[in-house]
């Protein structure tokens, strides 16, 4: 039987993860945690939940043993453009964030899921189909917290032979909790904002490359890793995973077509500008694909009219 304990509930990807496990494994075997305890949340309400901030490691090690977990979702992480203005906050939350997690797991014999980014990669790496295994040398706080999180996992994996398993999300598209401090959530606030006010003005530049993926993607890809039969892997960790590489003038005018009056401008955050130019313009996720299946639903027109759909209905 799973018990399974998922960190950073509350964020956007947790939100989902949460609900997407209980389905699967049963309420009662997946118990929610974070740093904050949001009471109109299903999240909190229709489940166990912990209160547990993953830098306290003695509280990390008595939630994983007095629920007697043995599979952690460890999601709790800062993202790159919060981390640019606090890069030791992020370096304490994702990487000694990480350790305890990794120690708790350790100590109770628990598998680990363990979200990397696109944003391991940097100027040096190629731009373009950016190789599963290629030059890694990020310019960003939290890029390079993931690659030293992606090589944690690979020495916990290799010196203490637990199992740790892990994608890097590119940037993820999703309509129920919003993303935040990250550089690829202009592909998230467009959204509502063609719904609300009919125009949006994007952060980044018209024609940078970005790589997404749609919510349903990124919670059945993670399942699907975890429940891979371990003999077909041969990378494990740090998978690259992708659906759709494009830009903000591809998303505008692919928006334009089931909302024609919706436009956007460019107000360009300097910052956000730099990051995103040092990540791909598009990965390599074959890897994924012939390891363990990976093989996405949503493209960039199923999306859209996904998200039009579903965000419309609710901001009505
Ligand atoms: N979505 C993340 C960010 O933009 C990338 O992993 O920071």
């Amino acid at each position: 039987m799973n018990k399974i304990l998922v960190t950073g509930s509350l964020g956007q990807i947790g939100t989902e993860l949460v609900d997407y496990l209980r389905g699967i494994y049963g309420s009662a075997n997946v118990i929610a945690s974070g740093r904050r305890d949001k009471q109109d949340s299903s999240i909190v309400t229709e489940g166990p939940f912990e209160l547990l901030d993953v830098t306290d490691p003695k509280k990390t090690e008595n939630v994983v043993k007095n629920n007697r977990v043995n599979t952690i979702y460890h999601l709790a992480s800062l993202l790159s453009a919060t981390g640019e203005k606090d890069p030791q906050a992020l370096w304490n939350i994702n990487m000694n964030g990480l350790i305890n997690v990794l120690e708790a797991a350790r100590a109770q014999g628990c598998s680990v899921f363990y979200p990397s980014s696109i944003a391991v990669f940097g100027a040096e790496s190629p731009k373009d189909k950016t190789p599963q295994v290629t030059i890694t040398r990020p310019s960003t706080i939290y890029g390079i917290s993931k690659v030293a999180g992606e090589l944690l996992c690979d020495y916990y994996h290799m010196k203490y032979g637990f199992d740790i398993r892990g994608l890097r999300y590119p940037g993820i598209i999703s309509n129920i909790a919003l993303p935040g401090g990250g550089t690829t959530d202009y592909a998230v606030h467009i959204f509502y904002d063609a719904i609300k006010h009919g125009k949006h003005t994007c952060f980044l530049k018209e024609d940078t490359f970005l790589d997404f993926i749609y919510m349903p993607d990124a919670l059945e890809g993670a399942v699907k890793l975890m429940e891979a039969d371990p003999a077909k892997l041969r990378h494990r960790n740090a998978f690259n995973v992708t659906a759709m590489s494009i830009t903000p003038k591809q998303l505008c005018a692919e928006i334009k077509k089931h909302r024609p009056e919706f436009t956007i401008n460019y107000e360009i955050d300097p910052v956000r500008q730099d990051i995103a130019d040092s990540w791909p313009n598009s990965i390599d996720d074959s890897a994924a694909r012939s390891e363990w299946g990976w093989d996405p639903e949503y493209n960039l027109e199923k999306m859209t009219k996904d998200m039009l759909d579903v965000l419309s209905a609710r901001l009505k």
